[in-house]
């Protein structure tokens, strides 16, 4: 089944609300090189969530397999992922789209201060657009760094592979890579204070 099948009329808001999220991002201050050549968001992904994806969704949840249903039960329909250098990049992006009149972020899931057991980290922001032909549609947003965006990509793969070989041992050493990566952002983001600190000295000199 195509997107077009599956949304029907409301496909055309679905993708106005994607566009808007992706302009409104790469608009931000975030998303431009500073002059000492550093970029907080380094790039982002989207897609529309298939209608195969949608349907097991709204089953799995009890909700009837319609556009109207997965439209006001479900609010990933349209997915957005920003992928940040550091760590307070993440929670500055966050800052800055709170101040944005064209939506509203209407839940926040902060699995970076707390991450999900098996040590995913991300930061999860449900939008609601309200502005435009998209206004109305909610979407989900993840931000994360990119050394956790790495380690997601990887434990998404090897989670979807249903037939592996000593889970158990799996899950253990997923969970020990996600908190070394944990470690290893804490200690670039530190190695980022100290540039930002030098820069400023040299401004002052
Ligand atoms: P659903 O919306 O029903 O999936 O549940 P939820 O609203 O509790 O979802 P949550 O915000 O926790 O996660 C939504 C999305 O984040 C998923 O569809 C994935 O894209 C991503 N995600 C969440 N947990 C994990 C994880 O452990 N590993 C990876 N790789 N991705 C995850
Ligand atoms: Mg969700």
């Amino acid at each position: 089944m195509t997107l077009e099948e599956f949304y029907g009329p409301s496909l055309p808001a679905l993708q106005t609300a994607e566009e808007h999220i992706l302009n409104l991002i790469a608009s931000s201050p975030y998303a431009q090189e500073t002059e000492e050549g550093l970029q907080s968001v380094l790039y982002c992904r989207s897609r529309l969530k298939s209608p195969e994806s949608m349907t097991k969704k709204l089953q799995k949840k009890g909700f009837p397999v319609t556009v109207e249903s997965a439209l006001t039960n479900v609010h990933d329909a349209v997915g957005v992922r920003a992928v940040c250098a550091f760590t307070d990049d993440v929670y500055a992006l966050y800052a800055w789209l709170l101040q944005q009149p064209s939506l509203t972020v209407t839940e926040v899931k902060d699995y970076i201060a707390f991450p999900k057991s098996n040590g995913y980290r991300s930061l999860h922001l449900i939008l609601k657009i309200d502005e435009g032909p998209g206004t109305g549609v909610t979407a989900e947003l993840q931000i994360r760094t990119i050394a956790t965006d790495c380690w997601a990509a990887l434990e998404h793969q090897i989670k979807y592979k249903r037939e592996v070989s000593h889970a158990e041992l799996m899950e253990d050493e997923l969970k020990r890579c996600a908190d070394e990566i944990a470690s290893v952002d804490l200690s670039m983001q530190t190695l980022r204070d100290i540039i930002r600190s030098d820069v400023d000295v040299d401004v002052m000199a």
